[in-house]
């Protein structure tokens, strides 16, 4: 179906110049964007978007991490536009993530993995992280021509 997904760029993806690249894999796949916001997420923003991750042990480096930099937040649209993110960033250990995935093309460390998706096995997550970064007058509704 149709559907809408949350995507971002980690601050090793802005540090490194990667926004653009990023932007244009997944514009190029045929996907539309809908919504984009460079920002620095703070330590609330870091503990609620990564809450499920709370009680691992790698939490404090995480959210350290999330928050060191600017980040650029975006909404894409499309079919089953969530699967279709999550195949092109490929395996969330870029050891694992296959030549030709963005992971596995930019990343080679698990925590400095360049992008985040929203996770297409958990139902709803999609629409929860993208209420939690964008405002819905935020997210811009126009016909793009693929
Ligand atoms: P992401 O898709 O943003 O969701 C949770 C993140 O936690 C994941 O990408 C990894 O970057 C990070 N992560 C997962 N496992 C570990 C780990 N063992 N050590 C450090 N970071 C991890």
């Amino acid at each position: 179906a149709r559907e809408r997904t949350f995507v971002m760029a980690k601050p090793d993806a802005v540090q490194r110049g990667l926004i653009g690249e990023i932007v244009s894999r997944i514009e190029e796949r045929g996907l539309k964007l809908v919504g984009g916001k460079f920002m620095q997420i703070d330590d609330e923003l870091a503990r609620d978007h990564y809450g499920e991750h709370v009680d691992k042990p790698f939490f404090d480096d995480l959210t350290t991490f999330i928050t060191s930099g600017p980040v650029f937040a975006m909404v894409w649209e499309g079919q089953d536009a969530t699967r279709q993110v999550r195949q092109m960033m490929g395996e969330t250990d870029p050891a694992d993530a296959a030549p030709g995935t963005i992971r596995g093309d930019y990343a080679l460390d698990l925590g400095r993995n360049v992008i985040h998706g929203s996770d297409h096995e958990d139902p709803g997550a999609n629409e929860r992280e993208i209420d939690l970064f964008f405002d819905e007058e935020e997210l811009l509704d126009y016909e793009r021509i693929d």
